[in-house]
């Protein structure tokens, strides 16, 4: 061989070879339910591995002489919202049911210990049930005034309750999912934790259904909540999707009863394309589709037609409705923090696919049909693109690889951690570093950020929320997505 054919040679396998290595997704698992510590509210366990966290908010509750101390920081600032935190714990079970069977041991511990560390709190925030629900700690305002740690704040620390008439569907109704789902991740492991959140969980959508209607139609929740997690497209997907997690916990027919009753009226037929921390509705019919493959139970084959139409809308040469993708790959809906939608439809998608497995069936869709690996290999180029194969070449979690994003929009990533700098930074000195163009001080191992543009571009500054803001709920359901892949890491 002559030189400069060796050279050449060598060359294009280099090249072959940089295109299939795989990702580390057992990395990847690793960090994405690590990430949960760096979100504490309350006192720090001994166990603690995001060592530059401290303790933080330990009088939560305090005005309502309650303890709500606990719990997580929803994303880049310091309130405690109680309804995307019960989202996220709900997405934490349902990565650990499905998908549990996938993780290493001592990940799927982490995993429900960071589904406990959200259920724990939960369990607070309904104390007071049959007639009083906690609905946030923390004003919205005032906290986003202020780029302080969770260890230094003095903004108001106020909770929020809503009382018996009062309609919180939406948020009670995520609560009795999270606290369901969670009873069924808890079953095997800790069966007497399982039955008390189950308890709960019933206790929750009894009052979710009996006092309908949305929690922010409360002045004062409305204050504290909107424009950040107002429930904007209403309480009935939550009613659903409680009912659905409920007769999964407790296999009772008064749940499946419910669920055909209310189906139509509650229009699971028209918004069957959203899903993530407001509407509820794709999940709700993939959840419930399970139970027809399993089952065949023919009253609520309806749901399964809806989720089949749901994951259909991935493929952009069926009939109907589509998701579109942008030029890189990547499943696109116009929301703020993008990967939340990205990562919410993965779940599903990859969960529905071993529906298919499970049950030897294929997916049709009108005249085509599509076998389940054609579902996994869409979620397979979001994890890929999620990691670092995208026209940025820039991971979107940070800590993986060497490439993401150094300017997380977080306040306690960004400021000196307690542990090196234990003075208060106030208010008003935060800002700066706000500002700065230096790197985040504390590495939030295994925090995706919100993400890319929809033409695929990617500025990563502090500044910019919706590109560089972590969130729960992003996170949440790419565990069990990670998972899988972690698993089967030669998937193609
Ligand atoms: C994947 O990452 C883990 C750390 O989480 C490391 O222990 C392991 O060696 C890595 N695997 C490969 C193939 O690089
Ligand atoms: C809510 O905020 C508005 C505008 O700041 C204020 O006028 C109103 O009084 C507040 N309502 C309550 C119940 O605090
Ligand atoms: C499911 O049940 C319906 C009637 O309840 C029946 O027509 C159908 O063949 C069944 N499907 C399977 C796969 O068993
Ligand atoms: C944040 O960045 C996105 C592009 O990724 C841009 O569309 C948006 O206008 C930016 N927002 C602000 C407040 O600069």
């Amino acid at each position: 061989m002559k030189p400069s054919i060796l050279i050449l040679t060598v060359f294009v396998l280099l090249l072959l070879l940089q295109t299939v290595i795989p990702h580390n997704y057992s990395d990847a698992l690793h960090k994405s339910i690590l990430f949960f510590e760096g979100q504490r509210s309350g006192r720090l366990p001994k166990q603690q591995r995001m060592l530059w966290r401290g303790d933080s908010a330990l009088k939560d509750g305090g005005n309502l002489n309650t303890d709500l101390v606990g719990g997580y920081y929803d994303a880049g600032d310091n309130v405690k919202f109680h309804f995307p935190m019960a989202f996220t714990a709900t997405m934490l079970a349902w990565s650990s049911i499905n998908f549990g069977s996938y993780m290493p041991a001592n990940e799927f511990r982490h995993n429900l210990g960071a589904l406990k560390w959200a259920t724990n709190y939960l369990l607070k925030t309904v104390s007071q049930l049959p007639h009083r629900i906690f609905v946030q700690v923390g004003e919205a305002q005032p906290d986003h005034d202020c780029w302080e740690r969770p260890e230094d704040m003095d903004t108001p620390r106020t909770a929020f309750a809503i009382d018996a008439p009062g309609p919180a569907s939406d948020l009670a109704g995520e609560i009795a999912a999270a606290l369901a789902a969670a009873s069924i991740a808890f079953k095997q492991s800790q069966p007497e934790y399982s039955k008390l959140l189950l308890d709960k969980a019933i206790q929750t959508f009894q009052y979710a259904d009996m006092h309908r209607g949305s929690y922010y139609d409360n002045p004062n929740v409305y204050n504290a909540t909107c424009p950040f997690y107002c429930s904007n497209n209403g309480y009935k997907d939550e009613l659903l999707w409680g009912a659905a997690w409920l007769r999964r916990a407790t296999g009772s027919d008064n749940y499946l009863e419910y669920l055909v009753n209310n189906r139509e009226t509650f229009g699971v037929d028209y918004n069957y394309l959203d899903f993530g921390w407001d509407s509820k509705f794709g999940g709700v019919d993939v959840l419930i589709a399970k139970e027809v493959f399993e089952k065949n139970v023919s009253a609520l084959s309806p749901y399964k037609d809806i989720a089949e139409k749901t994951i259909c809308a991935v493929f952009p040469e069926t009939a109907g409705p589509h998701l579109s993708y942008t030029p890189g790959g990547l499943l696109y809906k116009p929301v703020a923090c993008q990967l939340q939608s990205t990562a919410a439809w993965s779940f599903l998608i990859l969960a529905y696919a071993d529906y298919l497995s499970k049950s030897s069936q294929q997916l049709s869709c009108g005249n085509l049909k599509f076998q389940p690996d054609s579902l996994r290999r869409i979620v397979k180029r979001q994890v890929d693109y999620i990691l670092g194969d995208n026209p940025m070449h820039l991971s979107y979690m940070v800590g993986y690889g060497d490439q993401y994003p150094r300017q997380v929009h977080h306040r306690g990533s960004s400021i000196p951690s307690v542990k090196v700098q234990s003075n208060a930074f106030g208010c008003q000195q935060g800002w700066e570093i706000f500002h700065s163009d230096n790197p985040n001080p504390n590495i939030l191992v295994g925090a995706v950020v919100g993400g890319p543009n929809v033409d695929d571009t990617f500025i990563g500054k502090r500044t910019n929320a919706t590109d560089t803001e972590p969130t729960t709920y992003i996170n949440a359901p790419l565990v069990g997505v990670f998972a899988y892949f972690s698993s089967n890491p030669n998937f193609t």
